[in-house]
């Protein structure tokens, strides 16, 4: 069996187990909410900051949106590309300072980005490189998952449970308003060991930003 040797991987950055998150994302809530929004503002142009797989911009590109979708992370990246329909979109590797100034009337942080930013330093640049990217008037849209529900007490599991990407058993370590979450994942007979921090910042850090 192989097992992760050394520090814990970036989920995102493991191709066997990114290759499942369009799976594990089918049906999700949020996005025919930015797809709405888009159209209810009429953006002619949208910018998806972290756009991991390109749910969402694949569809904002059917609708007839201009698109650029930004994501750090190559291995998310080439999924993107490999997509249906993805050649309707302008794919960009980097983060939210590598965008065209002045171009777009949306920016979406979609499925939780916004929380990768963990303090307000790092939070207030990603404002700063949003608004940049926005013509004058332009949106900027992201949700936060809701700290007082502390939704992170049931990510915490002591037996594997079932994903598409396999079994995944879930560590978590909270610290003010930082929660860690360290996940063992055994795929047939691979193993690996993937580690991510999300800030659950308060709606006043949200906000003072
Ligand atoms: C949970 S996925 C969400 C992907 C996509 N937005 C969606 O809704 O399906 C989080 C994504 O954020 C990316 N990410 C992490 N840190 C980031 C940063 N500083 N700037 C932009 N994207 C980032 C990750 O690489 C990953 O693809």
């Amino acid at each position: 069996m192989q097992r992760s040797v050394g520090e814990p991987d970036n989920f995102y950055a493991v191709p066997e187990l990114a290759d499942h998150y369009d799976a594990d994302n089918a049906g999700r809530p949020d996005l025919p909410f930015y797809l709405r929004l888009a159209g209810r503002i009429a953006a002619r142009r949208v910018v998806d900051i972290g756009s991991g797989t390109g749910l969402l911009c694949r569809s904002l590109a059917a609708r007839g949106h201009e698109v650029i979708g930004v994501e750090p992370q190559l291995t998310m990246l080439d999924i993107a590309r490999r997509q249906p329909g993805a050649s309707a979109v302008t794919w960009v590797h980097g983060t939210a300072g590598d965008l065209p100034a002045g171009w777009a009337e949306l920016a979406v942080m979609t499925g939780h980005v916004a929380q990768y930013f963990l303090d307000d330093e790092a939070w207030r640049l990603v404002l700063t490189q949003s608004r940049r990217s926005l013509r004058p008037g332009g949106h900027l849209a992201f949700e936060i998952r809701n700290a007082s529900l502390e939704e992170w007490r049931r990510w915490a599991s002591d037996e594997p449970g079932a994903t598409s990407a396999g079994t995944v058993r879930a560590d978590v370590h909270r610290e003010g308003d930082l929660v860690t979450h360290t996940d063992h994942w055994v795929q047939h007979r691979r193993e690996w060991t993937t580690r991510e921090t999300l800030r659950f910042p308060s709606w006043d850090d949200v906000t003072r930003g």
